[in-house]
């Protein structure tokens, strides 16, 4: 797979040395983001006993899935992701899940990546990975086939920095095809916004 080089932000997605880093970095941080990551459980069920299938676009090491699967003992994950190196290290950090979740690689940026994945979900997530890829159009048609990729009913929510703003992202959605769009939480330069599949 091409290298997965994020020209402004100098991510090497595809080093084994820069995700090991970037992960430990991560990891002193990950407390920060569970009050987000609650916010992102509720708002896809109220019931924990749900079976949802979950597809968590740019998982990374899984951080959002894992505490997904915890809060939804039912339910399943699918990680998306463009790294290899990432998806090792998820699957070694998920070990305990085993069974609960999978990897399938693939670049986002390029259309027609959802061709790699099969089924559609209750639920697809996101969390800190659309905006690698930086071009509008780009996040646009990304927003695009994640609409097919969704369950009639399901829902998907993006927890990401808004660039170039909340508002474009929001229009973006609705262009897409999403119903009830809106920012579930703002918190400045990031924010948490999605929509329904109707
Ligand atoms: C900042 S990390 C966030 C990882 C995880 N979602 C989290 O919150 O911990 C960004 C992730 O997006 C992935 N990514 C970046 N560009 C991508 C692309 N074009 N296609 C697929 N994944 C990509 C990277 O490999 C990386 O795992």
């Amino acid at each position: 797979m091409a290298k997965l080089v994020d020209p402004w932000d100098h991510h090497d997605w595809s080093s084994q040395q820069y995700v090991n880093q970037w992960a430990e970095g991560q990891d002193k941080r990950e407390v920060e983001r569970k009050e987000i990551f609650l916010l992102i459980a509720r708002t896809l069920s109220d019931d924990s006993q749900a079976a949802l299938t979950i597809l968590d676009l740019g998982a990374g090491y899984g951080a959002l899935t894992q505490f997904l699967l915890k809060h939804f003992p039912n339910s399943t994950a699918l990680c998306q992701d463009g790294s290899e190196e990432m998806a090792k290290l998820g699957r070694e950090r998920m070990e305990h899940l085993t069974g609960r979740f999978d990897y399938v690689l693939c670049d986002f940026s390029k259309p027609g990546w959802r061709q790699k994945i099969k089924g559609t979900f209750d639920a697809v997530v996101s969390a800190i990975a659309i905006h690698n890829v930086r071009s509008p159009e780009i996040i646009k048609s990304i927003y695009a086939e994640t609409f097919l990729l969704i369950k009639t009913g399901g829902l998907f929510l993006n927890f990401d920095r808004m660039t170039p703003s909340r508002e474009d992202q929001l229009a973006w959605l609705q262009d897409a095809g999403f119903r009830d769009v809106q920012s579930f939480w703002d918190g400045g330069r990031r924010a948490l916004v999605g929509g329904y599949r109707g």
